[in-house]
């Protein structure tokens, strides 16, 4: 094994640098990958322009990350579904509280990660295109699968159908795409949304009816292809998109809604400077747009809650998602690593320019990097 290296966040709204780090030891239950691919996420942009407006425990220099694809480099004890040299993918949680957060950050070229947040690869799957699942697959399955949450029927090989509908508001994004085929797997009919250039996509990913969101009568598109059926739940992802879950639950006739977006995408943000009015504005506008989705919410009897993606990390849904479903749905190609991968660029450097794309919103496909 030869030696680590990093792409750190050294202080707060500050450019990755590349550095050397520790080569850590795999502890119980966990796994070292070498690196061969990491995406970045709308995630690590709000951590790294934001400051300290999350994950404050981490400290500096920092690892972020959280998408990695790589092969097993050293397996931890008590460690029984994975060898040395196997290919795998995995959502690294470093950044979350009493974690290894050096340790266990995407960003790195050897990365220690959970064994039961770990599939294997089907031979016929690159590392590049595995690399856009971990978290959006992650985030996915809590909303709908969590206690806490939608609690919907989990996926299997052979689901019968529920003769429920879900609503997806956000089908096109990382999240949504994998949200439609697990609730498909789960017997759910999807009624999603999606510029239209994403609606056949939307399609093969299980969707029956896929809605522009940007047009005026979305919300009524949607209760009209509900049509007065049983619906089990409405997932919100996308900017603004729980003032619209919420109307569409009031009216189809769910009392439950997962949210995953803030109503402003911190991505439109001004990076560097600090507290800025454009800042300050986007704070404002949140807080006063939660306050009125939730009294929506209050005033029909719906439960509106947040989605926090890493919380599978300590619920049956981890090991459901990543142990039970995701080696037999990939390996049988039941379920698929959308959206499609644009590789960005190759070494940790490129980490960085990676995180540039990501905030102007220059592509649709999810951004990797090769290591
Ligand atoms: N709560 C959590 O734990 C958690 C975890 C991960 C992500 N998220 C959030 O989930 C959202 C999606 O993240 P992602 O990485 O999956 O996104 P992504 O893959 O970057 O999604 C980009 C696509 O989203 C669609 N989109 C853009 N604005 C939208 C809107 N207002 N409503 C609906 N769709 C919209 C666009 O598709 P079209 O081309 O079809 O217009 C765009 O191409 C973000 O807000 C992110 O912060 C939350």
């Amino acid at each position: 094994m030869s030696s680590n290296a990093a792409a750190w966040l050294p202080s707060p709204r500050a450019d990755l640098v590349v550095g050397p780090a520790a080569l850590h030891e795999p502890g119980p239950g966990e796994i070292l990958i070498r690196s061969r691919a990491v995406a970045v996420n709308p995630l690590d942009d709000v951590k790294q322009w934001t400051g300290d407006l999350m994950y404050r425990w981490l400290g500096y220099p920092a690892v972020l990350g959280e998408d990695v694809a790589g092969e097993v480099a050293a397996v931890g004890e008590g460690v029984t579904r994975f060898a040395v040299g196997d290919r795998v993918a995995a959502y690294a949680v470093g950044m979350e509280r009493g974690r290894r957060h050096e340790a266990e950050g995407a960003f790195q070229l050897y990365v220690v990660v959970r064994e039961d947040l770990a599939t294997p690869l089907p031979d016929g799957l690159s590392f590049e295109q595995a690399a856009v699942l971990p978290l959006a697959v992650s985030t996915a399955a809590t909303a709908l699968f969590q206690d806490d949450q939608l609690a919907l029927r989990t996926p299997t090989a052979d689901a019968a159908p529920t003769g429920e509908t879900l609503v997806v508001w956000g089908g096109s994004t990382s999240v949504g795409s994998n949200a439609i085929q697990l609730a498909v797997a789960a017997g759910y009919r999807v009624i999603t949304t999606a510029s239209p250039h994403n609606e056949s996509r939307m399609r093969e990913l299980g969707a029956e009816l896929v809605v522009d969101y940007r047009e005026p009568g979305a919300v009524a598109a949607i209760v009209s292809g509900v049509g007065g059926r049983p619906l089990a739940g409405v997932v919100a992802i996308g900017a603004g998109s729980g003032d619209a879950a919420v109307r569409i639950a009031a009216t189809a006739g769910t009392r439950r809604v997962a949210l995953l977006s803030p109503p402003v995408a911190f991505t439109t943000l001004p990076r560097r400077g600090g507290p800025s009015i454009a800042f300050l504005r986007a704070m404002t506008t949140i807080g006063l747009s939660q306050l009125a989705t939730q009294a929506r919410a209050r005033r029909h009897g719906i439960n509106a809650r947040f989605v926090w993606g890493s919380s599978l990390m300590t619920s049956s849904v981890g090991p459901m998602l990543w142990e039970e479903y995701l080696p037999g749905a990939l390996a049988e190609g039941r379920h698929v690593c959308a959206p499609a991968a644009e590789i960005v660029g190759e070494g940790l450097e490129s980490i960085q320019h990676a995180l540039n794309l990501l905030h102007a919103g220059v592509s649709a496909r999810k951004l990797v990097v090769r290591l």
